[in-house]
């Protein structure tokens, strides 16, 4: 990281200075002069800026300069073309959201980025200004490697345990989405670079990503899988939005005017620029039409599509000049527009300790019988099990993947806090991990282990840690294998557990995996359960961290974790298992032949999470909003005050344990009755408190909005709150209320556009 790389923008733009005649009378990109800049720009340098560099495809007779943006940036996803004539940089996008994504090229100078944890692990923390914080950070370790947009966050709904990207997604609850949302592009974009929220819309399965089609009715689409967007974009005006592979009621995310202009633009008010999903959609002129601004990454034939469609008539110039302004006015408040020397020299160390630290708070207990954690001074031999705990998961895979300088295993986070690992556990495991180690991540298979070995390790150890491992990533979803544990798994846990506690020695599980496992049948026999989600490359210190007690677990649930995968509604129609491995550019064409493949229908309507688990009073085995702490908080008795129509609810919390800690303060309303049915409860604010002392207390605030209360009427397009008697729920989860206080509520109304309709052939 000391070898400072040979600033290339520079070089480009000194090359464009000599190789370009300068005329008088062409101007040159400003910020105010964009309009000039598109009456003395050609039909082919228009088409040039809307679609994406193309060097994916390596077009050979790309002209020079676009030739030479390929290397603006070396493995970062995409670029807007440079039109070095009338003064437009190459502008570069770059993935995240779990640190900086450029990846590492052949023959080029690379740099390594701080992985941080998933977004999962962030919303656990329902710390906004901690998010906000690492956002920050992320924002300036992109911009000092020369990024302008970070492709990131992405924003869609947990639907169903399976889909392979609910890592890089926030929650099955759309307030805590669209509060982390705003909080991580607050952050990002504090530093004067670009973000993309992605994948604009339910885009919530990766099986036949880029043709699926999403059924989905317009009330669940507006409370469940549009709601973040529409709050991000309200609160926090992020420069792009990035539009998702799979159609919604039969037409493309991409090319769907009602969505991305109508209701976007029109009804949001949405002033960036909005792109597609690599090689997204199928039609270009469509996607134009739409207000689908930029098509990424780019190919010689999607600039051709835009040349001849204006040239014979089809595409109206007017049309593209409209997407091209939007283009423009991203570019002029870019870095590399400004001139920006980023010197490819980040902070790295400071960013680890943010990395390290901030991964601690959205860890969460889920168990900790009789003060398991953390671990006492006579803790300190350790017979570490399972093979991730040697090769610990940082993040998943695909473009959420960071290119790492390394990964804290837990056997080196354990060891850096003086805790003793035992020496034959760890030979037994690295042998098995060796054959697959290589700097790649991709083990989950557990080792069998003899129960001789572990009797062994249970007469020479104080305790046993397990960890089982998950990693999952873009084009697939998980099968539900992978949601169970393995036989091999479950023996593991069996037999350690069965033979430490007949040494009465206790066991601890770590869970370092990315989305909801099964846990209900083997949770009993382990004496603590931490779930360290993947934590970014500080990862083992974070758990030790934690382990230690040098920082108390304060991470709460951002989903529910059922009994059973079939007990989530939306099972019934996720492609569970399916054989059918549909990942790049294969458009189908829209066909409804193969349900849950072509097609899926998104029959539970707003039933999504623990909106369908409390509702019928299903059984969890961890409920939405859950998590320990090592101390104790008692809850005042919860107040309320009107600020006009807005519903200010007050709550005293008290740490009465013996430990510093934070507790998460979540707040439900249960609505009455009206024209619509509801779920029992709704998540309508949340808050943090700091660091608590024992014995001290902290008034929590949380306000809500009488449109927050707002459910979506079909029938009408308008979103409706009913008027009456509400009951403001404060709790510790979806399932541990409290205190509540009753409120008036007057009835309101506000209508909307009547967009994204069900097909004629999927309405009721
Ligand atoms: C992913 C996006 C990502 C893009 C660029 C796509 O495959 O769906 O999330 O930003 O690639 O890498």
């Amino acid at each position: 990281m000391t070898i400072l790389k040979t600033n290339i923008i520079g070089l480009v733009a000194a090359a464009m200075i000599v190789s370009v005649p300068v005329s008088a009378k062409i101007p040159k990109l400003k910020a105010n002069n964009i309009d000039e800049v598109i009456k003395a720009m050609t039909i082919e340098e228009k088409a040039d800026l809307i679609v994406g560099a193309r060097m994916y495809h390596q077009d050979e007779n790309a002209a020079p300069h676009i030739k030479e943006s390929w290397k603006v940036v070396p493995g970062a996803a995409g670029r807007v073309n440079p039109v070095p004539r009338v003064g437009i940089p190459c502008v570069v996008l770059s993935d995240g959201p779990a640190g900086c994504g450029i990846l590492p090229v052949e023959g080029e100078e690379n740099y390594f980025c701080t992985h941080f944890p998933i977004e999962t692990l962030l919303s656990s923390t329902w710390d906004v200004d901690l998010v906000k914080n690492v956002g920050e950070v992320i924002g300036n370790e992109a911009k000092e490697y020369g990024v302008d947009v970070l492709l990131a966050p992405a924003v869609n709904i947990h639907r169903h345990p399976l889909c392979g990207r609910n890592f890089e997604y926030f929650s099955e609850d759309p307030l805590l989405t669209g509060k982390m949302a705003v909080a991580y592009v607050d952050g990002v974009q504090s530093n004067d670079i670009g973000t993309s929220v992605k994948h604009f819309a339910a885009n919530n399965q990766e099986t036949n990503r880029m043709n699926n089609n999403t059924i989905v009715s317009p009330r669940a689409l507006r409370e469940i899988y549009l709601k973040a967007f529409e709050m991000v974009v309200k609160e926090s005006q992020p420069w792009t939005i990035m539009s998702s592979y799979n159609r919604i009621n039969n037409v493309y995310a991409s090319e769907n005017p009602e969505l991305i202009t109508t209701l976007l633009r029109d009804e949001w008010g949405f002033k960036g620029a909005v792109m597609t999903d690599w090689w997204g959609g199928a039609d270009g002129a469509a996607q134009m039409i739409a207000g689908n601004d930029m098509i990424e990454p780019g190919t010689k034939e999607q600039a051709a599509h835009i040349i001849n469609g204006v040239k014979n008539g089809t595409l109206d110039e007017a049309i593209v000049d409209r997407n091209v302004r939007r283009i423009l006015e991203l570019i002029v408040k870019t870095p590399r527009f400004k001139g920006y020397k980023y010197a490819n020299n980040p902070d790295m160390k400071a960013h680890a300790a943010i990395t390290r630290q901030s991964a601690t708070e959205g860890m969460v207990l889920l168990k900790n019988d009789n003060q398991a954690l953390p671990l006492s001074s006579k803790d300190r031999n350790v017979a570490l099990f399972g093979a991730v705990s040697y090769n610990f998961f940082s993040g998943g895979t695909g473009s959420g993947d960071i290119n790492r300088p390394y990964v804290v295993s837990l056997l080196d986070g354990l060891k850096n806090q003086h805790i003793v690992v035992d020496d034959n556990i760890k030979a037994i495991y690295q042998a098995y991990n060796k054959p697959k180690e290589q700097g790649e991540q991709k083990r989950v298979e557990e080792m069998p282990m003899d129960t001789a070995i572990i009797k062994y390790a249970a007469q020479n150890n104080d305790m046993a840690i397990i960890t089982f491992g998950r990693i999952s990533g873009e084009y697939i979803d998980r099968v539900s294998s992978d949601f169970f544990l393995s036989e091999t798994e479950q023996e593991l846990v069996k037999n350690v557990t069965r033979i430490f506690h007949n040494e009465n020695k206790k066991v601890v599980v770590v869970l370092n995996i990315g989305g909801v496992i099964e846990t209900q049948s083997w949770k009993d026999m382990p004496d603590a359960i931490l779930l360290s989600w993947q934590a970014g490359q500080e990862g083992g210190n974070s758990v030790a961290d934690i382990l230690t007690g040098h920082a108390n677990p304060s991470g709460k649930l951002p989903m529910t974790f059922p009994v059973t995968l079939s007990d989530h509604w939306s099972s019934l129609n996720f492609p569970i298992d399916q054989k059918i491995d549909r990942r790049w550019s294969v458009k189908t064409g829209l066909t409804h032949d193969t349900k849950n493949v072509d097609y899926t229908v998104y029959e539970e309507g707003i039933y999504v999470g623990y909106r369908w688990f409390d509702t019928k009073d299903l059984q969890v085995s961890y409920p939405f909003g859950y998590g320990l702490s090592y101390t104790t908080f008692e809850y005042g008795r919860p107040s309320v005050k009107r600020d006009g129509e807005k519903v200010i609810i007050e709550v005293a919390i008290k740490n009465t344990g013996k430990v510093a800690g934070k507790e998460v303060v979540q707040l439900y309303v249960e609505a009455p009755p009206g024209k619509l049915d509801k779920p029992v409860h709704e998540l309508k604010s949340f808050g943090k408190t700091k660091l608590l002392q024992p014995g001290e207390s902290q008034m929590i605030t949380l306000s809500v909005n009488p449109d927050d209360l707002a459910s979506f009427d079909e029938e009408t397009s308008a979103w409706v709150t009913d008027g009456g008697k509400y009951k403001f729920v404060v709790a510790a989860s979806s399932r541990n209320p409290r205190g509540d206080v009753m409120v008036d509520v007057s009835p309101s109304t506000r209508k909307v556009n009547n967009v994204l309709n069900l097909p004629a052939a999927f309405k009721k």
